[in-house]
């Protein structure tokens, strides 16, 4: 046994495999095989994935489904989606065919700045740096102007920047705060080099200007980075029909319906409890297509999530209103995503994920992305107030506890038809899958 080691990263594919299986598992022959037969059979296409990341040992997959039949803005798309839960893509696909004969959604980009911040400590008297604010600003944008004209020609760059005092908070801290558009890409390589050059132009300039003379030792720049929070980067999606065109489910006529999905958004508006779940409801659907199109959903997530408390407690981050007969439903969120650059022009299925969507623009993927968001928590909270959740999850669960059982497609057959109207559990299936086994007749 030898579970630590040096020079893993050198090793071949196959031979980190190798010590993998043999220090980890019981069966190496197996692991390894196992883990082999997931490799791309075409190698020009594993060593691209190889290349996103490091000590890469196999693939990971996870299902690519889509969502036909959004209409958005009055226009159609088939939205692909990776999702490893049950129940999301049917739910969006539900969704969408409801929404698609009532209008369809809607959605507006509000705004599209991006924040990127430099962390700085300064010993003295700010007022200094204050005066020479002006002078600073416009050497840092000439000193970037090789960075930035790309970006300029695309329609975005670098549209402030602004001394922000933490000092009161935190003692001789202080910060830049520069504003950014970045077109069509998510752009945080961009930003992230213009922080790192205008750091080292804030430094040289305080350095070498007389006029900060000792002061100039005060400074001392901590870090530059882009903020994943852009409350100035918003979308904003809906939809709305006359209450009576809701329909009935089961026992719940139109306006009973409505009522109780307003409380239910309510409830997730005073309630964090409430809200994380209801809000993790948006991301199933936000998360898959962020995922799709190879955009980054850990900054989609947690930028979300610091909106959803902006007011300071977390909430619901979708609103309903019914009102003079008309049911309202609607969300803002911060999406800063991009359909080009990074992985969304160099994963393979990320490319097929944008052609697909008619090579949407960053702007018009924020669009998108919200109302599928606002799709799945239509969909999810409209089981939770009239059905419940279990119902039509169970469902779609009945066919991963077949798999683990490892049904034929008779057997498959056979149980979906015998849990229509029966409870789902494992062990329920299970037991009715042994009865077919030992009587296949049955
Ligand atoms: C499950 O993945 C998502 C839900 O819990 C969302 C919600 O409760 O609104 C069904």
């Amino acid at each position: 046994m030898q579970k630590s080691i040096t020079g893993f990263s050198k090793l071949s594919k196959r031979k980190k495999l190798q010590w993998l299986v043999e220090n980890f598992f019981r069966d190496p022959e197996g692991v390894m095989k196992e883990l082999m037969s997931y490799w791309h059979i075409d190698e020009e296409k594993q060593s691209l994935l190889d290349r996103f990341s490091e000590n890469t040992i196999s693939n990971f997959y996870l299902p690519y489904g889509v969502a036909p039949n959004f209409k958005i803005n009055g226009k159609l798309y088939c939205i692909p989606m990776v999702i490893e839960e049950s129940s999301v893509v049917a739910a969006a696909a539900n969704a969408a065919k409801y929404w698609q004969n009532r209008g369809g959604f809607h959605a507006e980009v509000l705004s599209t700045e991006k924040v990127g911040q430099i962390h700085f400590i300064w010993g003295g008297d700010i007022q200094l740096l204050r005066t020479k604010f002006e002078d600073l600003k416009k050497k840092m944008l000439s000193k970037a102007e090789s960075l930035t004209a790309n970006m300029i020609s695309r329609g975005g760059g670098i549209t402030g920047i602004e001394l922000v005092d933490l000092s009161a908070k935190s003692s001789d801290t202080y910060q830049l705060r520069i504003n950014f558009k970045t077109a069509d890409s998510m752009g945080a390589n961009f930003i992230n080099s213009v922080l790192e050059l205008f750091s080292k132009v804030l430094v040289e300039f305080v350095s070498c200007d007389p006029y900060f003379g000792p002061e100039r030792h005060n400074l001392d720049v901590l870090m530059a980075i882009l903020s994943n929070y852009t409350p100035e980067c918003i979308v904003r999606a809906w939809v709305e029909c006359p209450v009576e065109q809701l329909g009935t489910v089961e026992s719940f006529d139109a306006l009973k319906l409505a009522k109780r999905f307003e409380k239910a958004i309510h409830i997730a508006k005073i309630d964090p409890y409430r809200a994380t779940t209801h809000n993790k409801g948006i991301f199933n659907g936000i998360d898959a297509v962020v995922l799709a199109t190879a955009n980054d959903f850990r900054a989609i997530e947690a930028n979300g999530h610091a909106y959803a408390a902006k007011d300071g407690q977390y909430k619901s981050l979708s609103e309903c209103r019914v009102e003079n007969g008309i049911f309202k439903f609607w969300l803002e969120i911060p999406l800063a995503i991009g359909t080009v650059g990074g992985l969304t022009s160099l994963h393979p299925m990320a490319k097929h994920s944008l052609e697909l969507l008619g090579h949407p623009t960053a702007e018009e993927l924020m669009m998108i992305i919200a109302c599928m968001g606002l799709a799945q928590n239509f969909a999810a909270v409209r089981s939770l107030v009239t059905t419940g959740i279990q119902k039509g999850h169970m469902k779609m669960h009945l066919y991963n506890v077949l798999a683990s059982l490892n049904a034929s497609e008779c057997e498959i057959e056979q149980t979906v038809s015998h849990f229509k109207h029966t409870i789902v559990s494992y062990s329920a299936v299970r037991d009715f899958i042994g009865d077919l086994r030992e009587s296949p007749l049955k």
